[in-house]
């Protein structure tokens, strides 16, 4: 069979070009439109890049429309039922599924890279108490490279290794001290013979004057919940992190741009604004106002939580976590009526035209504030917690490009729309 291609035709000079259709191995067929501007002298436009492919990957697939999500083939609900957050991670680097020996010696080298340098205490320091801590991860992560810098040569796989076991393995420890820093506690060092999960949740919660041991229910919904964040394909922070390691950045300086875009409340950030929103909801009665608010277009109030770019059906983590949430509740023996309040506002929407017309389900940040709830993780640590999940997809995701052999800067076009050539009048003339 020919390769197929697709026309794309210049009504007013009537020339044509024959764009190459590239298939990927499941999904939806790419035109290859890289000869449009040379041919045509035009670009194309699509702003959100929602139709743009902007990379081949093998790391991960979804299916918005069937709600399908596959880490290097695996469905996540395989994963989620029989794997381990340590596991996933060595899969989305590494490609497949580890053998025993080679997973003793990738949990045994995350263990050794969890201290961080002493002198990146001092820089919790620098920050107001009541600083963000997601502003407090953007900039500690930044400044790793300022600190381990013997392994920067991003073209030397070997480099890409280190750095990238250095920001696995320390971002819980970065992030437990945020937390540690903000509520003027002293800092809990990591501990080798605690399970990945747990280290982070020791961090966060013991004191160094007394026992803790992590409840293994809370250590378990905790693993869930990084494995189920721990990569999502081109989305906003994975592509800011392709974008920026696409200039040859340092890792770190790339994982920090990840960080930043990971914040905002239309992604990482949708969990912390999700509860927000239930608080200002406040009772059962009060929702059908709060979903007439969200089809207002006058009024800039979003259903967080709700809505996803690609998933136009149920989002696979969102059933997984809805499930969790349950066991979760049920186990640790909390009542929340912010749980309850939340299933309200989920049947509600799901019923509602608005809402079914435009495909909008809950995602996996509207359920992912409860188990943080009930396992006493303050809202302002969830997008951290999220960026702790991530940090193995980012760095799988930036790997890969740095490998590709059509790897080139990112570099998007524009279509102009400001004045052209206008005369500078001298400022006492304006
Ligand atoms: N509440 C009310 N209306 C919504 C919502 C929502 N949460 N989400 C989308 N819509 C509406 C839009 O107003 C638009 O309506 P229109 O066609 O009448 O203009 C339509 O649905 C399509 O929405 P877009 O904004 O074009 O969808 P997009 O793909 O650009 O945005 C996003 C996706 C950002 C996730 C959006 O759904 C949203 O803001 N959701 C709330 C924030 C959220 O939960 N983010 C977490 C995403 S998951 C993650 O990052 C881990």
């Amino acid at each position: 069979m020919a390769n197929k291609t697709v026309t794309l035709t210049d009504n007013t000079t009537g020339k044509s070009i024959e764009l190459p259709v590239m298939q990927g191995s499941v999904g939806p067929e790419v035109i290859d439109i890289r000869s449009v501007y040379k041919e045509l002298g035009m670009f194309t436009y699509d702003p959100g890049f929602a139709s743009t492919a902007a990379c081949s990957s093998d790391i991960t697939y979804i299916d918005g429309d069937k709600g399908t999500l596959l880490y290097r083939g695996y469905p996540i609900e395989e994963l989620a039922e029989h794997s381990s957050y340590l596991e996933a991670s060595y899969l989305l680097w590494y490609g497949a599924l580890p053998n025993a020996e080679q997973y003793a010696e990738f949990v045994d080298k995350v263990k050794r890279h969890t201290m961080i340098h002493e002198g990146l205490k001092d820089f919790y320091a620098g920050f107001h108490r009541d600083a963000h801590p997601m502003a407090i991860m953007v900039g500690i992560v930044g400044s790793l490279s300022a600190f381990y810098h013997d392994s920067l040569d991003v073209w030397d796989a070997r480099h890409r290794e280190i750095s990238a076991y250095r920001v696995f393995a320390k971002l819980p420890t970065i992030a437990a001290w945020a937390y540690r820093y903000s509520q003027g506690q002293p800092f809990v060092y990591p501990r080798n013979d605690l399970e990945h999960s747990e280290n982070f949740l020791h961090m966060m919660f013991a004191f160094p004057s007394e026992e803790y041991t992590v409840s293994p229910v809370a250590k378990r919904a905790l693993d869930l919940i990084l494995m189920l964040h721990a990569d999502h394909e081109q989305n906003a922070s994975t592509s800011t992190v392709r974008l920026a390691g696409s200039t040859l950045a340092n890792p770190f300086a790339a994982i920090s741009a990840g960080v930043a875009a990971l914040w905002g409340p239309s992604h990482g950030g949708a969990s912390e604004a999700v509860v927000n929103m239930l608080e200002t909801i406040g009772t059962v009665d009060q929702i059908p106002k709060y979903i007439e608010k969200a089809q207002d277009k006058d009024d800039t109030f979003r259903l967080m939580g709700f809505g996803h770019r690609v998933y136009k059906n149920f989002d696979p983590r969102a059933k997984l976590i809805r499930t969790a949430c349950y066991e979760v509740l049920e186990e640790l023996k909390v009542e929340d009526p912010m749980f309850d309040l939340a299933m309200a506002l989920e049947e509600r929407a799901l019923k509602d035209e608005y809402f079914i017309k435009r495909k909008l389900y809950p995602n996996v940040d509207f359920y992912s504030g409860v188990i943080f709830r009930a396992l006493g993780i303050p809202k302002n640590m969830f997008t951290v917690v999220f960026t702790i999940g991530r940090s193995i997809g980012w760095l799988s995701q930036w790997n890969e490009m740095l490998q590709d052999d059509e790897f080139r800067i990112g570099r998007p076009r524009q279509r102009y729309t400001g004045p052209v050539s206008r005369p500078y009048v001298p400022i006492e003339k304006r």
